[in-house]
């Protein structure tokens, strides 16, 4: 049976020792909850597999509780790394560095390189502390679909698979952490998260992002991820038309509350503030997926800052495109 702990001295020291005798404890981070199990216990990290049904070949990120703890897992750590950990750590960024041979193979699905981040949320510090290791955490949300939030989201996913979810509320940032390789020579951007890209190129100059957000809007280019059972449509075009038609059925996704129009709109914020549209994406996507619609048709968001990330969960978690011609909505799908 998973038990939901409230994360109290005794708690965090009882789900410590499960992790230590190779059990699995859902935890609350700034960004996602994560599902954890020791970073060095092969038998644990199978288990993470199988409870989120994850395909191997998809390697897990590593959390730490000192910014030490880098040279404890990566061979190298590159000057680039070093300014990013000093500004950004404890945080929401990860960085895929040369891995120690120490580091199970299973962890890293074979590559050289592993993936660490140091959280800031003092439950998170507190568990990988009493746990004496580093913990392997993926976000604790079954393979492909939207990642949790609170602590119901974690049970009602992955159910008894699980020893224990220490229940800190509601993450803040609301999506994962940015993931980036560095080398000394380059930065390359892996995943965009809950630090922007402009805050680490401050640090570091230029990050090549590899897959540009525009060229993801074209269907057919991105693997689905991130979904929620309702199928979601961005909507591309002149919201004009959009007000023109009957939308009825349809969840309509608004970046805030300006969007005048007769229909159900879900906003996920008041004014657009993008921060708190990402801290309230997942928690909206599984609210809507629970009700009765026949899609959630989403508006873009401004693609800066976080708007990113934001965009970029969005894409993946979308059918297609909708659109309006003829007064009707046309749904493409990728
Ligand atoms: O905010 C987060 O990052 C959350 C919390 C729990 O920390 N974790 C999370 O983990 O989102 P996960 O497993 O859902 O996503 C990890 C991403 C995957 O896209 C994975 O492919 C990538 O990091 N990754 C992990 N190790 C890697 C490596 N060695 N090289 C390249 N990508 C890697
Ligand atoms: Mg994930």
């Amino acid at each position: 049976m998973t038990e939901i702990l409230e994360p109290t001295e005794k708690n965090l020291l009882k789900a410590a020792k499960a992790i230590r005798q190779n059990g699995l404890v859902a935890f609350p981070t700034e960004t996602v909850y994560g599902l954890g199990g020791c970073a060095f216990s092969e038998k644990a990290i199978v288990k993470i597999f199988e409870a989120k049904k994850r395909p191997r070949f998809d390697p897990l990120i590593v959390h730490i509780a000192e910014k030490d703890d880098y040279s404890l897992l990566c061979s190298i750590i590159p000057s680039k790394a070093e300014k990013l950990i000093e500004v950004f750590c404890p945080g929401p960024l990860t960085l895929v560095l040369p891995k120690k041979v120490s580091v199970p193979d299973i962890v890293t699905s074979g590559l050289d390189t592993v993936a660490v981040r140091m959280p800031s949320h003092p439950i998170a510090l507190q568990l990988i502390k009493y746990s004496k290791c580093p913990i392997a955490a993926p976000s604790a949300n079954r393979f492909g679909h939207v990642s949790p939030t609170q602590a119901e989201d974690v049970l009602s996913d992955l159910g008894d698979s699980i020893d224990f979810i220490l229940d800190g509320g509601p993450t803040t940032v609301g999506v994962e952490s940015t993931v980036i390789f560095v080398t000394e020579e380059e930065t390359i951007l892996l995943r965009p998260g809950g630090i922007p890209i402009e805050d680490i190129e401050k640090v570091v100059g230029r990050v090549n992002v590899k897959m540009k957000i525009s060229k993801l809007l074209s269907p057919g280019l991105t693997k689905k991820h991130y979904s929620p059972k309702t199928p979601l449509y961005i909507y591309e075009g002149n919201f004009d038309k959009l007000i023109e038609i009957d939308v009825n059925g349809y969840a309509l996704l608004t970046p805030d509350s300006n969007f005048a129009i007769e229909s159900t709109i879900f906003s996920l914020s008041q004014d657009g503030d993008v921060k708190e549209i990402a801290a309230n994406l997942f928690h909206q996507l599984r609210t809507l997926e629970r009700m009765d619609y026949r899609a959630i048709i989403a508006l873009p968001v401004k693609q800066n800052g976080l708007g990113h990330a934001v965009m970029d969960r969005l894409i993946r978690a979308s059918t297609g495109i909708v659109k309006v011609e003829n007064h009707k909505l046309i749904f493409i799908d990728r």
